[in-house]
């Protein structure tokens, strides 16, 4: 497990950050760090609070099931090899999934979108079906994709405060992406990238 530092960088004022907010798809090869990255992390699925004892985030989630997990195909980013990341948001930490370098195998993934090869880091957030479908039945399909759009719009925000540049992306071949990440693609699929690279 790799431990994040504590997110307490303090960026631009908030309404700064929405007029910013832009996806940007050129990335300058330039490495980032692992505050920039925990910071990113922590905006998109952080512990911000605990009610009845429960940890609620930095993103809403229908009764706070939280069925979206976070991995993170990392292309350069310093003192953190390049591979596949899962993020453990009660610890704030990272498992590694498997290492080596994947830029190649995430851009054929994504239709062949350069920027997720060039991108210092992608998010890929995957939906463990489960876990809202008991208490929601039919209409838990769609608060899957909106919770992963409250979670992407975080990490937009968070990149244009941190000086990075990002886009999400929705255009990708879902089993490419599940076998990249290790997912099965039944009880968990991948929904949404979100690439993030330096300007
Ligand atoms: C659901 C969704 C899927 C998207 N998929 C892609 C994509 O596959 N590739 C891409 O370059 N941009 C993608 N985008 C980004 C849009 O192209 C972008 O938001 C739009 O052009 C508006 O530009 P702006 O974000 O800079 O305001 C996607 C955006 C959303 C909301």
């Amino acid at each position: 497990m790799i431990k994040l530092p504590e997110p307490k960088y303090v960026g631009m004022p908030f309404e700064d950050a929405i007029k910013k907010r832009r996806s940007v798809r050129n990335y300058l090869q330039k490495a980032l760090n692992i505050d920039q990255l925990s910071q990113l992390l922590f905006a998109a699925q952080g512990i911000t609070g605990k009610l009845f004892g429960q940890p609620l985030r930095s993103a809403p989630s229908a009764g706070a099931l939280y069925p979206i997990e976070i991995y993170l195909i990392v292309n350069n980013v310093t003192d953190l090899p390049p591979g596949i990341y899962h993020y453990i948001v009660i610890e704030h930490a990272l498992k590694l999934v498997k290492s080596g370098d994947f830029s190649g195998e995430i851009t054929s993934a994504g239709l062949h979108q350069k920027m997720l090869g060039k991108a210092n880091v992608v998010f890929a957030l995957s939906a463990v079906f489960d876990r809202t479908r008991r208490k929601y039945g039919g209409r838990s399909s769609r608060y899957l994709y909106i919770e992963a759009g409250h979670i992407s719009q975080n990490i937009y925000l968070q990149a244009v405060s941190l000086g990075l540049g990002s886009v999400s992306v929705g255009a990708f071949q879902d089993e490419k992406v599940n076998r990249l990440i290790g997912v099965d693609g039944k009880k968990e699929t991948v929904i949404y990238l979100h690439a993030v690279g330096a300007l």
